[in-house]
């Protein structure tokens, strides 16, 4: 069977919208595993907090409420020290371990880590081999990679050393660093990592519909592929992909999306501070408009809005407030 994750997406998709869009998905027909964004590891051993901070779902048995697994990402270049953090992540018992070699950001990469670290196999190899030694081996340890730095030319050797090390599966975004996520992302290289590696490889970048996502399969031989943006801006695309919704989006959709959307926007106003709400439902509007003209018009109304009370006042009008939400503010409940 062909099994769909859900990307770790920095700064958009935290514990809040992870669990929007998995109970979108649903507990039968959703998404067969979701990833954090990162949590940075740069010399220090981190205090529990750090990592229940970025995956709350810890304290759920590593799941949203409709029991979908949510791995934790680590990323950092010192082996000895992504060793101590994962071990220390592995007593909070996660449903696995992921390392990050994808990210271009200038910043993280500028202290060596994510997908700066993508001329050096060596190094992925022994990061790699390092928290595989320190973690217990119930818990997978996996890896996500791009191509490359610049090009191409050391993307087998990545795939491997990191395969070598003891990844037990990886996901290949299938673009290098300096292609950042400018179309088209380059599926062919995810079917040469899957010849050279002996784990499982996972297909990702640019699949946004149903004929991304057979064109994908087809061009990386994966069965197995993990949605990004496009989960974000089609929450009903891990249904549609198996067929369990229509193939293209519609009206009726929206109206059913709408509860979701008042459920994140309670769920963004209980944890992150008042001025910075407001940023986070434009941010995902701005996504969902790429598939509904209602997310146009809806996005357009709160855009110039500042304060979550006059966001509030315009939703409430679209979707009124069940009162048991009203009660607990910022969970979803789960639907029968
Ligand atoms: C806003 C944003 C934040 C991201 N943060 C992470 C991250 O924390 N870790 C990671 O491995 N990849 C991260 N990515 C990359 C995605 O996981 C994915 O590889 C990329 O978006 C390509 O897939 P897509 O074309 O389906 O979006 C991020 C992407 C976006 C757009």
């Amino acid at each position: 069977m062909s099994r769909l994750l859900l990307a770790p997406m920095e700064g958009l998709a935290d514990d809040v919208l992870r669990e929007v869009l998995t109970h979108v998905g649903g507990r039968v027909g959703g998404y067969e595993q979701a990833v954090t964004e990162f949590v940075r590891v740069s010399g220090t051993l981190l205090p529990n907090r750090a990592f229940m901070r970025i995956a709350p779902e810890l304290r759920n048995g590593g799941r949203t409420s409709v029991g979908t697994p949510v791995v934790v990402q680590l990323l950092g270049s010192d082996p000895a020290c992504m060793a101590a953090n994962a071990a220390r992540l592995a007593q909070l018992a996660p449903p696995a371990i992921d390392l990050n070699f994808g990210c271009p950001d200038p910043c993280v990469n500028r202290h060596r880590g994510g997908a700066a670290l993508l001329g050096e196999p060596d190094l992925l190899h022994a990061i790699a081999l390092a928290v595989r030694a320190a973690v217990p081996a119930a818990i997978p340890v996996t890896a996500k990679m791009r191509l490359g730095i610049a090009d191409t030319s050391l993307a087998i050797d990545c795939a491997t050393a990191l395969a070598e090390g003891g990844a037990e599966s990886l996901v290949v975004h299938a673009r290098t660093r300096e292609q950042g996520y400018k179309p088209p992302a380059h599926w062919e290289w995810i079917a040469a990592i899957r010849e050279a590696v002996r784990v499982p490889v996972i297909a990702n970048g640019e699949v946004w519909n149903v004929a991304d996502w057979q064109r994908c399969r087809e061009v990386s031989g994966c069965d197995d592929v993990m949605l990004g943006r496009g989960a974000v801006s089609d929450p009903y695309l891990v249904r549609r992909l198996r067929g369990l919704a229509e193939p293209v989006a519609t009206e009726a959709e929206w109206q059913a999306l709408l509860p979701a959307i008042a459920d994140f926007w309670r769920g963004v106003q209980a944890k992150v501070e008042a001025r910075h709400a407001p940023g986070r439902l434009k941010l995902w509007l701005g996504y969902l408009r790429r598939t509904w003209s209602q997310a146009e018009a809806l996005h357009a109304a709160i855009r110039p809005l500042r304060t979550p009370a006059e966001v509030s006042r315009v939703l409430d009008a679209l979707v009124p407030t069940p009162p048991s939400a009203a009660a607990s503010a910022g969970t979803l409940r789960e639907a029968a």
